[in-house]
């Protein structure tokens, strides 16, 4: 399969930053503000390191999603929020009132969609290991389809839904065997990654599917990644899966949905923005006239550029070789640059800073760990100890990758909704931390 390039323009600066994010502004007085809420007041009153949703800002960009679906003659798609980008229940309550659906990937996140009023209707199962359990909740609760990765997983489901006396409407997840040309870690649709069903294999798969009781095979799936910033991808893999369609049918099977996956990426180092219109168009080039439903399920697109991580800096410790800048924020907040080499936008939340002359810092977490390290030679503001900084794109894969590692507390959560803010997470008691743990009480007596 060719690869597929993507251009990555210079490091932006923080003007540029600010004019990458519409829901970002700097105020003279205010500083930085999440749509309208100046984020120093957030971090003054609940103190960091502290997440920041701006529930406007995912209503603006479902909005332009829904748009570019519109304009490419698909306005009819379903859209299942992945909702392991960022499984808030706020967050989640934001989608359910815009009549999004959820695309979920366990038990545990099919309950918080129900919890957030997701009707199971519009609840899709993804995922290459669903336990039993997991199907006995989905067949349950009656949810609208399972996307099923393994012929294992067919005869599993099968057992489970028979026993139930239900019939469930299952897709195949197919694997294209498509480079999404995006980080290693988050490439799936390589034969060699461990999802869906070989698209060589997926004939015979689906009519296993219809001779099993209790399925009801409608269709296929795919997703071949995440961070995908170009059309390309997307349209090999479509037109592997419209291929499959037309096999199906050629050889007497019903298909009538098609779920795409999720994957848009979005410009955290100033590369340029996924290209919806062409995405979209792609989609509709390739699977648009074959008479299918179609879903899509984007997770970090929407929530990503939603979110920022506030954190101050203890101290600013200058060594022979280089400045160290240390956050309050560590790994154990968010993984993702010790996880991806991710790069974060970084800006501080002070307007006078943005006329501070700026120098290049490292700028680390307090984890004992050197990956905790948040940016390498960062040109930034000079910054003393106390200042605030966001943590920009932050809104997905990250207060969700959290972990207490190091036995520090999950930070507060808020949420801005144009000029109102409420916390929608206090931070975790230090006491929590242990509160579950049992020291047998043959242990402590000596
Ligand atoms: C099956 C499936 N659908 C959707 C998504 C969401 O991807 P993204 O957040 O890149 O849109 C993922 C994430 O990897 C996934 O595995």
């Amino acid at each position: 399969m060719a690869d597929f390039e993507v251009s990555l323009a210079q490091e932006p600066d923080a003007a540029s930053l600010i004019a990458a994010h519409p829901n970002l502004r700097m105020d003279p007085v205010d500083g930085l503000c999440l749509e309208g809420v100046p984020l120093a007041v957030i971090a003054k009153d609940l103190g960091t390191p502290c997440w920041v949703y701006g529930a406007g800002t995912i209503r603006t960009r479902l909005a332009a999603l829904r748009d570019a679906f519109d304009q490419a003659g698909l306005g009819a798609t379903h859209i299942h929020y992945a909702v392991k980008a960022n499984d808030h229940l706020a967050v989640l309550t934001v989608m359910a009132e815009a009549g999004v659906g959820a695309d979920v990937v366990s038990a545990g996140e099919l309950q918080r969609a129900l919890k957030a009023g997701i009707p199971p209707s519009a609840i899709v199962f993804s995922g290459v290991g669903k336990s039993a359990a997991d199907l006995r909740l989905a067949v349950a609760e009656g949810i609208a389809q399972i996307n099923v990765e393994s012929v294992e997983e067919l005869a599993m489901l099968s057992a489970i839904s028979a026993t139930a006396g239900r019939t469930i409407d299952v897709t195949l997840r197919v694997n294209p065997d498509v480079d999404a040309a995006t980080h290693a870690k988050i490439t799936t649709g390589k034969a060699d990654n461990k999802f869906g069903i070989a698209w060589t294999e997926a004939a015979a798969a689906y009519g296993f599917a219809g001779s099993l009781p209790g399925l009801h095979p409608v269709g296929l799936a795919t997703h071949i990644g995440s961070q995908i910033l170009s059309a390309a991808p997307f349209r090999a893999a479509y037109a592997r899966i419209a291929e499959l369609v037309r096999d199906l049918r050629a050889a007497g099977h019903t298909v009538t949905r098609v779920d795409c996956g999720g994957g848009i990426g979005i410009p955290y180092e100033g590369e340029q923005p996924a290209p919806l219109a062409e995405i979209a168009q792609a989609l509709a080039e390739t699977l648009g006239g074959l008479d299918l439903d179609l879903m899509v399920e984007p997770g970090r697109w929407l929530v990503g550029p939603a979110g920022v991580l506030l954190s101050a800096v203890v101290l600013v410790k200058q060594t022979a070789e280089r400045r160290f800048v240390v956050l309050d924020a560590a790994m154990n907040d968010l993984v993702r640059p010790a996880m991806y080499d991710a790069w974060h936008g970084i800006l501080p939340v002070a307007a006078d800073r943005m006329a501070a002359p700026a120098t290049p810092a490292d700028i680390v977490g307090p984890v004992c760990e050197s990956g905790d390290t948040f940016a390498k030679d960062r040109v930034i503001a000079a910054l003393e100890a106390d200042a605030v900084v966001a943590i920009l794109d932050a809104g997905a894969y990250g207060a969700v990758m959290s972990s207490t590692y190091n036995a520090r507390p999950l930070a507060t959560v808020a949420l801005v909704d144009g000029s109102q803010w409420d916390v929608i997470r206090p931070r975790q008691e230090m006491s929590d931390l242990w509160s579950r743990e049992i020291v047998p009480a043959r242990f402590g007596t000596r």
